[in-house]
């Protein structure tokens, strides 16, 4: 099967030198690919930016912004099996990129923010598609209602969640826990693990749902 995976932050640029971004490493989505190629899975990994080896055997495409990851995503549809919407994608980014260096000398600066376009969503609003679509739900509370909403909203196939308020679980940690939830269907529990773990159980998962 063909896997399209997307990983890692986002950077939305303020001005030359700076940026806004998140703590995702990464971890997770370049597990998920490990998992999948270690299955005898193609795999195209669309990777924000992070300090990882590109996984051997992926077709791997890196991207900084929002915006390019979504058209990165979309002109790669082609003939994938399955899409795993992993990456921590910055809902905001500046209104406008400033050309020279913001200096403190000009007071304090306001910067307005604008949403960025939703990768998932925009899949899951395809009139037609032959792929299983699967996002992810990082909560810091009410993780089953969030999730379901997600399910709901995005229209995809899969949410999986996980809380991100647990002390060494999920952001930049190796371990993580995870719960997938599908339509009308009771959560299903990935105990705590190794990302690795956790992510050859997904695949195996996703790959029987496909
Ligand atoms: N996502 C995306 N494009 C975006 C934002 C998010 O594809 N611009 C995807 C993520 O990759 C993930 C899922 O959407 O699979 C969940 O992202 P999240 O930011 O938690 O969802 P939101 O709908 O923005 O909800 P919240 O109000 O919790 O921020």
């Amino acid at each position: 099967m063909k896997f399209l995976i997307t990983a890692g932050p986002t950077r939305e640029p303020i001005d030359p030198v700076r940026y806004l971004s998140n703590r995702s490493s990464g971890k997770m989505g370049y597990a998920i690919a490990q998992a999948a190629l270690d299955a005898g899975h193609e795999v195209i990994l669309i990777s924000g930016p992070v300090a990882l080896p590109a996984p051997p055997r992926a077709q791997m495409l890196r991207v900084t912004t929002a915006d390019e990851m979504y058209d990165a995503v979309h002109a790669n549809l082609g003939d994938i099996d399955i899409a795993v919407l992993c990456a921590a994608v910055a809902d905001f980014k500046p209104a406008a990129f400033a050309p020279h260096k913001i200096k403190k000398s000009g007071g304090d600066p306001v910067i307005q923010l604008v949403p960025t376009r939703d990768i998932l969503a925009s899949l899951g609003a395809l009139p037609s598609k032959n792929f299983l679509l699967a996002g992810f739900a990082a909560e810091t509370e009410e993780l089953e209602k969030n999730a379901r909403e997600k399910l709901k909203k995005k229209r995809c196939d899969a949410v999986i969640a996980n809380d991100v308020s647990v002390p060494g679980l999920g952001f930049e940690s190796e371990e993580n826990e995870l719960t997938i939830y599908l339509p009308d269907q009771k959560g299903r529990v990935l105990p705590r693990g190794s990302k690795r773990d956790l992510a050859n159980a997904l695949v195996k998962i996703l790959c029987a749902m496909k």
